[in-house]
């Protein structure tokens, strides 16, 4: 995954949007659910409220509306995408891809449309995979969505998963870098062995839906929470280090750190841990909660709209998530 200085072959971001469900779930609204309390999830998670997409809306839904502001902000129209990546853990159904939903609803036409299933770290992985796609000619313009709706796997009797998951969509337009700008290096990694600590144990092939894996609630997510949270900030440290350094830069050259916001007290510990200040670290897990593949670029939108991010500006981001997975990418604006 690296390059050893950037080079007309890469690719660079050229638009950026993102989409969240109207639906607000407070913490206030949980504490009706579950025994739980607004004081509880707020010091061991830093979220206050997150968007929960309603019943008619599904993954793809949310994929549209941030991949058509991501062409707007990109001025690309449909019949210019050569590819449309969506990564996503929570697909509309296990076939066909949503990739291919969205394709359709866009109205592009001869495009090569899958899938990418890397959990919470699906965003960093389409980004890299987009990138690689330019860099080897398979196409000009690449759209890459970060989408999930966790919400409808969630067992909503579960408060060591409830109160985290939520839903939202991200998306960007990739196009060969023809200058400074662009994606300078990116880290890919996994253990599968560590999978079963964050799974949906049925509904696949080795366990399909039956009305007995429905009654023992085995469609939901399921997750060791205290054991990923270990893994999670020195997978997310070692990512974000060894992206810097294929970029030949270090952490005091990172103007925003971009973490996926699974808990504040991950990204914290992240950002002391990579030497980020606080202040040069974008976080929205208090109103969003986990979007899973959409939070790095739903937060990056955010803060892009807040003027947080300038043309030249170097933008590490760092995800990690169910399979285990993990990935950082550096951009330079
Ligand atoms: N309200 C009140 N109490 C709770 C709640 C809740 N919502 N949830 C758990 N508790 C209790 C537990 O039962 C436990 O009680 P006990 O001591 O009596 O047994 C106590 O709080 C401590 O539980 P822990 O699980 O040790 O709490 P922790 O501080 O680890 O926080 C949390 C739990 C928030 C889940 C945290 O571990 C976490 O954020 N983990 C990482 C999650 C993550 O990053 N997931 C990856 C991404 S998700 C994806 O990929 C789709």
């Amino acid at each position: 995954m690296k390059r050893e200085s950037r080079n007309a072959k890469g690719a660079r971001v050229v638009g950026l949007g993102s989409a969240a469900p109207e639906g607000v779930m407070t913490n206030f609204d949980l504490e009706k659910m579950v025994e739980t309390s607004d004081e509880w999830i707020r010091a061991r998670t830093g979220i206050r409220e997150r968007r929960i997409a309603d019943e008619k809306t599904a993954t793809s839904d949310l994929s549209y509306l941030a991949a058509r502001k991501a062409m707007e902000a990109a001025g690309v129209s449909a019949r210019e995408l050569d590819g449309i990546i969506v990564a996503t853990a929570t697909p509309d159904m296990l076939f066909p891809a949503t990739a291919c939903l969205l394709q359709d609803r866009l109205g592009a036409r001869n495009v090569a449309a899958f899938d990418l299933e890397a959990g919470c770290s699906g965003f960093i992985y389409g980004m890299a995979i987009g990138d690689g796609m330019i860099a080897a000619g398979l196409g000009e313009t690449i759209l890459v969505v970060g989408a999930d709706t966790l919400s409808k796997v969630t067992d909503w009797d579960d408060r060591g998963t409830c109160v985290l998951l939520a839903d939202g969509a991200g998306a960007i337009v990739l196009k060969p870098s023809n200058g400074p700008s662009g994606i300078l290096s990116t880290h890919l990694a996994s253990d599968g062995s560590l999978g079963p600590l964050l799974c949906q144990p049925a509904g696949g092939s080795r366990r399909p839906a039956t009305t007995e894996t429905v009654q023992e609630g085995l469609h939901y997510l399921k997750m060791k929470g205290n054991e990923v949270f270990k893994y999670a900030v020195r997978a997310m440290e070692d990512s974000t280090n060894r992206a810097l350094k294929m970029a030949g830069l270090e952490s005091k050259d990172v103007d925003l750190l971009v973490p996926h916001q699974a808990n504040y007290r991950i990204i914290e510990a992240t950002a002391k841990r990579v030497g980020v200040p606080m202040e040069r670290v974008c976080t929205n897990i208090d109103r969003y909660g986990n979007t899973s593949a959409a939070s790095i670029p739903l937060a990056l939108d955010e803060a892009l709209k807040a003027g947080r991010v300038g043309e030249g500006d170097i933008i590490a981001m760092v995800a990690f998530g169910a399979g285990f997975t993990w990935g950082a990418a550096i951009v330079r604006w």
